[in-house]
C-alpha cells in the first residue's frame, strides 16, 4: 500500500474552480441531499474535480470544503483515504492501479507489477518518458474472484496475464483506451466459469415412464389403490375409518379377513377352565 500525500508545493496550482458546466453540477448535486447534510457530496464532488484536472489538487479540496461548509482536514481526510483519488499528477492516458492483496498477489500480481515497472517507470507514481501512463499498486478492489486485475480509471481489467495487460496498456498508451472491453478478459461472463456453466444448468426433464396397462375394472376395485390426485379426507370418519370409502367389493373382503384374524386371536388365548 502506497503511501497517500498530496504531491509536493511545487506541482500544486494555486487556484481551483469548476467550468462552469461542472459548476452547475456540483451545484445541483450539493441540493440532492437535505439542508444541513450537504456534505455528503463531498466524494462526487472530489471525483468531478479529478475528471476536469486529472489528479485532486490541495487548492481543488480546500474549494471543496469552502462550498460544502467543511473543515479542510475533514476534505482532507476523505480525498486521502481513497485510492479512487489521485492526489499527484498521473499518466494522461492511463493511470494503472494494480491490486496487490491476497488473492490476485496469489494468482500473478508480481507479473504484472513487474510488466508495470519495465513497460511504465521502475518506480510507482512516476510518469512514463512521454507523460502518457503511470502505475501504483493498490488494495482489493472487490474483484478477487476474477484475480489478478488491475482499475484503470473507473474501470477494472480481469483475469489478467502480464501479455494481456501489455497489450491493454499500449492500447491506452495508443489512445485507444475506449476500445479496449473492461471486465473478465478470457472466456467468461462476469465471474460465471470460464468456458460457460458448470452447475445450474437447464437440462431436459425426463419422460415419466407410463403406467403397465390395467388388467381390469374388478381387479381396480379390489386393489383400491388412491390415485395421487384423490381428494383428501375431509372428516374425522374419513380418517379414521377409511374402509367406509372403499368399494362394497373390497369392504366385504375386509370384513372376511377381519373375522378370520378375530377367530385366529381367539384361538390362541389359552383355554378357560370349565366352571
Ligand atoms: S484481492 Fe485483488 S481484487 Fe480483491
Amino acid at each position: 500500500m502506497s503511501v497517500r500525500r498530496l504531491a509536493e508545493d511545487t506541482v500544486q496550482p494555486a487556484s481551483f474552480a469548476f467550468s462552469k458546466e461542472n459548476a452547475a453540477w456540483a451545484k445541483a448535486t450539493i441540493n440532492k441531499y437535505p439542508k444541513g447534510r450537504e456534505q455528503s457530496a463531498i466524494i462526487p464532488l472530489l471525483m468531478r474535480a479529478q475528471e476536469q484536472d486529472g489528479w485532486v489538487t490541495r487548492a481543488a479540496i480546500e474549494s471543496i470544503a469552502d462550498m460544502l461548509g467543511m473543515a479542510y482536514i475533514r476534505a482532507l481526510e476523505v480525498a486521502t483515504f481513497y485510492t479512487q483519488f489521485q492526489l499527484k499528477p498521473v499518466g494522461s492516458r492511463a493511470h494503472v492501479q494494480v491490486c496487490g492483496t491476497t488473492p490476485c498477489m496469489l494468482r500473478g500480481a508480481e507479473d504484472l507489477i513487474k510488466l508495470c515497472k519495465k513497460k511504465i517507470a521502475a518506480e510507482p507514481f512516476t510518469l512514463n518518458e512521454s507523460g502518457t501512463l503511470s502505475w501504483e499498486e493498490v488494495e482489493c478492489q472487490g474483484a478477487c474472484v476474477n484475480a489478478p486485475m488491475v482499475m484503470i480509471f473507473k474501470d477494472a481489467y480481469e483475469d489478467l496475464t502480464p501479455e494481456r495487460l501489455e497489450e491493454i496498456i499500449d492500447g491506452f498508451d495508443a489512445g485507444k483506451g475506449a476500445e479496449i472491453q473492461p471486465g473478465p478478459q478470457v472466456d467468461r461472463i462476469y465471474s460465471a466459469p470460464e468456458g460457460g456453466l458448470t452447475t445450474l444448468q437447464l437440462v431436459e426433464t425426463p419422460e415419466k415412464p407410463k403406467a403397465p396397462a390395467r388388467a381390469s375394472k374388478a381387479k381396480d376395485e379390489a386393489v383400491s389403490v388412491p390415485p395421487s390426485n384423490a381428494a383428501k379426507p375431509k372428516t374425522a370418519t374419513d380418517v379414521t375409518n377409511p374402509a367406509l370409502k372403499t368399494p362394497a367389493t373390497a369392504r366385504k373382503a375386509a370384513a372376511k379377513n377381519a373375522k378370520i384374524e378375530g377367530e385366529t386371536v381367539d384361538k390362541s388365548k389359552p383355554a378357560k377352565k370349565p366352571r
